[in-house]
């Protein structure tokens, strides 16, 4: 049976959990596929440190170096994170011609042109199932499964930490930084937590299905991004009042206008509340979904574990098929990391997205408050779809719930910079999308 020599850079939670899952299945992928995997050199930064698998001290090395040149090494898997050093390995691996195996998502959000584009020179595949969605085989749906279609929308929860924490935000009715805890201890969270809760990580994921949905190198920097700090109990049981659930989502849409090809897409990362009656709204704890709208097959959906090792793990295994199909066969790139096909392609400045909204004003409940606000609203040409103000609140001021019909989001911004300077608003404005997946 042809024999495939894998090199691991980084034996950490997904390293470790890639060894466990080859060690648990690594005889029925060798049946199913014809190829027997041998790990044959693994990194690490601490030869002291206790692993979960026993692997022999000839196997281990503290140099990325002794293991991408390795000349035995015939598959580079790149399980570090960080996108400095990361770089360089997969530059290295790909200018030897040795395929790469990544769930690296925040480097192929900053380097993904380079990366594919040396993939492509020097004809070494660049694997990267598991940097978006975990178990979900998300980024072969895209590049294979709907390459028939055209994507119109694209939804998804893509950040299992955060999910996480919202779904024990609206369980439990406890504040945020203490789940945060949690997820960090059961190895969802990314070492430094600011990359999950302020929406980076799924902006990462967000970008890299956008560019791959939409054939051009989508530019995470042109989307609106914001984290779910924000979020209080508050807005979590207004929104719950409502008929609403608030979920960090990724949205990808192509716009109408100007024709359908030289349209642009709009993406956004925001806290969102998705009506209960939609199945993204019973998407919970550390779980991922993906909706994907194609023109010919109309909403697909995709659902599994977004984070941890286990799931993480089955995507690096499945990448490591294709990588070993394609050395067995002979048939490097037989499917390519990322074809470009749109010439050109944008992003639509976040200020111009229409939406609904939630907002919440914390007011002086006194006669004629709701006409002043209504009034600003009204000359910004923004309509009122409900209002609640819940009765029993004590205090100087009151929480005024207002639902906005689509309104673009600079108007908004702006009409809400005139309010906040009324007599009778105390405090900031809060401002949520609402979504109604139409
Ligand atoms: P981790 O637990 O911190 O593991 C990192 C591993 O890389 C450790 O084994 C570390 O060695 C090794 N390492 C770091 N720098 C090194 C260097 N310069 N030379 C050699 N080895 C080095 O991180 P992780 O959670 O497994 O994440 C790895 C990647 O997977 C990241 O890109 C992350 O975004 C991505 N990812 C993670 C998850 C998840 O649920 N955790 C899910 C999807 C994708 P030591 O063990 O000796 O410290
Ligand atoms: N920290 C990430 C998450 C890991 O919570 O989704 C998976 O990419």
């Amino acid at each position: 049976m042809r024999q495939v020599n894998l090199g691991l850079i980084g034996g950490g939670t997904v390293g470790g959990g890639v060894l466990k899952a080859l060690e648990r299945n690594g005889v029925l992928m060798a049946s199913r596929l014809g190829v027997e995997f041998r790990v044959a050199r693994v990194a690490v930064r601490d030869l002291k440190k206790k692993r979960t698998v026993k692997l022999s001290r000839k196997v281990l090395t503290t140099s990325w170096e002794d293991v991408v040149n390795d000349p035995a090494v015939e598959v580079v898997i790149e399980m570090m994170g960080g996108t400095t050093t990361a770089r360089k390995v997969v530059l290295v691996a790909l200018r030897l011609g040795k395929p790469v195996v990544t769930a690296n998502k925040a480097l192929i959000s900053k380097y993904g042109e380079e990366l594919f584009e040396a993939a492509e020179k020097h004809g070494a595949n660049l694997y990267y199932e598991a940097s978006v969605a975990g178990g979900i085989p998300i980024i072969k749906v895209l590049r294979e499964g709907l390459i028939g279609n055209r994507v119109t929308r694209l939804y998804g929860i893509l950040n299992g930490t955060c999910n996480y924490i919202l779904t024990r935000m609206k369980r439990e009715g406890k504040d945020f930084p203490e789940i945060l805890d949690d997820a960090q201890r059961l190895g969802y969270a990314e070492a430094e937590p600011s990359l999950d809760v302020d929406g980076y990580d799924a902006l990462h994921k967000a970008g890299i299905l956008a560019s791959l949905a939409h054939g051009f190198w989508v530019n995470p920097d042109e989307a609106y991004l914001e984290g779910i700090r924000g979020i209080t109990q508050l807005d979590i049981q207004f929104a719950e009042q409502l008929g609403y659930t608030i979920k960090l989502l990724g949205i990808v849409k192509k716009h109408e206008n100007g024709g359908d090809k030289c349209a642009p897409i709009e993406l956004s990362v925001c806290p969102t509340l998705v009506p209960n009656t939609h199945v993204l709204a019973s998407v919970n704890d550390v779980f991922n979904a993906v909706l994907v709208r194609g023109d010919v097959v109309g909403d697909t959906l995709y659902y599994g574990r977004g984070a941890g090792q286990d799931a993480t793990a089955s995507a690096v295994l499945s990448d490591l098929a294709d990588a070993a199909l394609d050395l067995k066969c002979d048939s490097k790139n037989r499917v390519p990391p990322f074809v470009p096909h749109e010439r050109e392609g944008a992003v639509v400045e976040p200020g111009e997205t229409v939406s609904p909204y939630y907002v919440r004003l914390s007011v002086v409940d006194r006669p004629g408050t709701l006409a002043q606000i209504a009034t600003i609203l009204g000359k910004a040409k923004i309509g009122i779809s409900s209002v609640i103000q819940p009765e029993g609140h004590e205090g100087e001021s009151v929480p005024l719930i207002l639902m906005i019909h689509d309104a673009p989001m600079a108007d908004l911004e702006q009409a809400l910079g005139k309010i906040t300077k009324l007599g009778v608003i105390k405090g900031q404005p809060v401002m949520f999308r609402v979504e109604n997946f139409e």
